[in-house]
């Protein structure tokens, strides 16, 4: 079944089951449009034979980045790089989707002290500000913010969007009753902590053309106390399917619970069963009459066969093999590989090593590979570690002398 086209409600076709999920690239330059780097790992990755793309976080608002070095879709991006970088992930029958994104209160310090958010609550991490209650004003702003995103999306070319309503930025802490406490009509029930992401939907919607794929990335659960539970989870899908989205991706967990890049923490049982999150898409795609997508831990072909046979899922997203070997997809499907890369099995446990050590050896990982058309997995875990934090440090001060200098 990983190798069958999938028809999306919109009519577009999937060449196969097999989709790169978002991966927080964060090779943009200081002005955050595509660099050539980034440019040459989408053509890689469509290469690679994947049916379907989806870039890593995009975000509307300049001044709500998760990370200094990310793209951003406005009226000052540089088009003509955005569609490059499109015409790039299409190069080999490849779909692509812009993930769209507002950080929230997860928009580090350094880039915004006081980032917008659905409510007061500090993220419980060190670097991260003071947020400020967005207004209703704010909330319509940010519907517009996302569908003008969407119309550039697909003036450059892209196949269509995805809305990042999962991990913790501002939709997904907008839907969790644990970070949500408004008691206006925006939060409470789960109809109001639902409605940013239903008018976000309708009016991205109504901005692109019938072809243009809407997705919509969802947490099955926050996996906090309070947070956002998979009885809820079920809810909110069945209110946005209604809004003519084409398929709803599965995760879970937020920076403070970082539950979707998993690895040596991860129970036996999950082990043996790879997808984290595969239950809670069953329960979703139970419940509502679009296609589902799960994302994280798989690594077998024959556990990908088992899900999408089982009417789990309809589609595997997959992301740190991408990363380690951009044409694995080829190889599952000519037989060659049955097993993809598993590197972030052979670190340490997280209380033996620094916080976040793991996903910055992938993002170091991510960085060689744009520059050399490959990873290098000999690289030590700190080395990579230490060194992608020093990048982000330089990237940081190249976005803030570039703010200093447009003003
Ligand atoms: C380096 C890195 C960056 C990521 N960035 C994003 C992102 O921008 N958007 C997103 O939705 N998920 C992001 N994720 C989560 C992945 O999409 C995926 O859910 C996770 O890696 C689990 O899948 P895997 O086990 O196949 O790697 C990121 C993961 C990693 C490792």
């Amino acid at each position: 079944m990983l190798f069958t086209s999938l028809t999306l409600p919109n009519g577009r076709i999937l060449k196969n089951r097999v989709v790169k999920s978002g991966l927080s690239e964060a090779l943009c330059d200081s002005k955050n449009n595509p660099t050539n780097d980034l440019i040459s790992i989408f053509k890689r990755w469509s290469q690679g034979g994947a049916g379907l793309l989806i870039t890593g976080n995009i975000m509307v608002d300049r001044w709500h980045l998760e990370h200094a070095a990310n793209f951003v879709l406005d009226q000052s991006t540089n088009f003509s790089k955005a569609s490059e970088l499109a015409n790039a992930a299409k190069i080999a029958g490849s779909l692509v989707l812009a993930q769209l994104s507002h950080a929230g209160r997860q928009t580090p310090k350094a880039i915004n002290s006081t980032p917008l958010s659905i409510s007061n609550l500090k993220l419980d991490l060190q670097g991260y500000g003071q947020p400020t209650v967005a207004t209703e004003q704010d909330l319509i702003g940010l519907a517009d913010q996302f569908s003008s995103s969407a119309k550039i999306a697909e003036k450059c070319g892209f196949d269509g969007v995805e809305i990042h309503a999962a991990h913790g930025y501002l939709l997904s802490s907008s839907l969790s009753p644990r970070i949500n406490n408004r008691s206006d009509k925006w939060g409470g029930s789960v109809t109001n902590r639902t409605r940013l992401l239903q008018i976000i939907l309708q009016r991205v919607r109504s901005a692109v053309s019938k072809d243009f794929i809407v997705a919509v990335k969802l947490n099955s659960s926050d996996f906090q106390q309070g947070g956002l539970e998979i009885s809820e989870s079920v809810q909110i899908a069945s209110i946005i399917e209604k809004e003519k989205i084409d398929f709803i991706e599965v995760s879970g967990g937020n920076f403070e619970s970082p539950k979707a890049y998993q690895y040596t923490s991860l129970k036996e049982s999950t082990k043996t069963r790879e997808a984290y999150f595969l239950d809670a898409a069953k329960n979703i795609k139970e419940a509502v009459g679009i296609p589902v997508m799960v994302t994280g831990g798989f690594r077998s072909r024959s556990i990908m066969e088992e899900a999408l046979s089982s009417s789990a899922t309809d589609l595997i997203g997959i992301g740190r093999p991408f990363i380690i070997d951009p044409s694995f997809p080829n190889k599952l499907f000519s037989g060659v590989m049955s097993v993809l890369p598993t590197n972030e099995r052979n670190f340490p446990p997280a209380q033996e090593i620094p916080k976040g050590a793991v996903l910055n050896w992938f993002c170091d990982q991510l960085r060689i590979q744009g520059k050399t058309g490959r990873g290098d997995t000999n690289i030590p875990l700190l080395h990579g570690h230490n060194r992608y934090l020093e990048q982000s440090d330089e990237t940081i001060r190249h976005l803030i002398l570039h703010r200093k200098n447009k003003k």
